[in-house]
């Protein structure tokens, strides 16, 4: 596998990659690699035949006083795990390589940007648009692969592509998870060992909801207020939100009913700040 740090080496390799009429595929992140990212990873290249990988730890989609800094760095371990999967070429820019030092041109994620994670996180998401423009437009991939993990992201990338004609078509993978339930995510390292053992809570909390959905409750309201009860009953977790919402929308739902509805929730375990989400399915 290759490591480029360069726009321009990038672009000539996925050229080439073109010329010889193979389909390309991109896998966006922030390295700190686990087997979440792999999955996207296989996911790729069941379905392409060049599979270009980025690990940027984007500055601006983190706000003051997060993790940016602490954000954990391991390019070593991540190009091992990268290359026993196959992957074609690393793209692996330093942040000066990325922004010009006076870019002011960012790409606003609309009202989506301001809900959820971006109530709590002002300006993350249009971050996370200008990021995953720019690297849309470096590597022009035909397909991207984004986690289910980041319910709210995909959705608002997914709006991306379509409100702004971006040609790359989007692919949703499922959250990869311990067998505890936990979600697999590269900020779990920073969870102590007491911590560790209380965050499956999120997980414990959705499932009791989409049992309850199972057992024939329609009202979003009581379906969040179970999860709220459950996290509440974690002394170590602290409640950011737990809502019922409209899966493609992400509006909040007074009743389960047609569309398809997706229990999210955001919970602080000591310092640590985690997010999960599960389908609730009306069978
Ligand atoms: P990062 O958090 O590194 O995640 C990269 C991709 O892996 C995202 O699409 C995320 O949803 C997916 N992912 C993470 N954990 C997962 C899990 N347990 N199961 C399945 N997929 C998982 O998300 C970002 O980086 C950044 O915001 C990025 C899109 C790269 C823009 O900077």
């Amino acid at each position: 596998m290759e490591r480029l740090v360069s726009k321009e080496e990038i672009r000539q390799a996925v050229s080439e990659a073109r010329r010889e009429r193979k389909r390309i595929a991109f896998v966006p992140t922030m390295g700190a690699l686990h087997e979440g990212h792999l999955t996207l990873v296989r996911a790729a290249r069941e379905r392409a035949d060049f599979i270009v990988v980025s690990v940027f730890v984007n500055p601006t989609q983190f706000g003051p006083g997060e993790d940016f800094e602490a954000y954990p760095r391991v390019i070593e371990r991540d190009m091992d795990l990268l290359g026993a999967e196959g992957v074609d070429v690393l793209f692996n820019p330093a942040p000066e390589i990325m922004y010009a030092a006076d870019a002011r041109v960012t790409v606003d994620p609309g009202p989506l940007g301001s809900v959820l994670e971006g109530a709590t996180r002002p300006g993350h998401f249009v971050g996370v648009c200008t990021v995953v423009t720019k690297l849309f437009s470096i590597v022009l991939p035909d397909l991207a692969f984004f986690g289910e993990k980041d319910f709210q992201q995909l959705a608002i990338v997914r709006m991306l592509v379509r409100d702004l004609d971006l040609p790359v078509k989007v692919v949703g993978c499922p959250t990869s998870r311990e067998d505890d339930g936990l979600a697999r995510s590269s900020r779990n390292v920073y969870l102590s060992a007491d911590e560790r053992a209380a965050a499956p809570v999120l997980h414990r909390a959705m499932t009791a909801a989409s049992c309850l959905v199972a057992a024939g409750e329609r009202n979003a309201r009581a379906l969040a207020d179970v999860m709220r009860a459950e996290i509440a009953a974690q002394p170590l977790a602290a409640l950011d939100y737990a809502e019922v919402v409209d899966a493609a929308t992400l509006e909040p739902l007074e009743t389960l009913g047609t569309a398809s509805a997706r229990a999210l929730v955001a919970v602080r375990i000591g310092a640590t700040r985690l997010i999960d989400n599960l389908a609730l399915e009306v069978r």
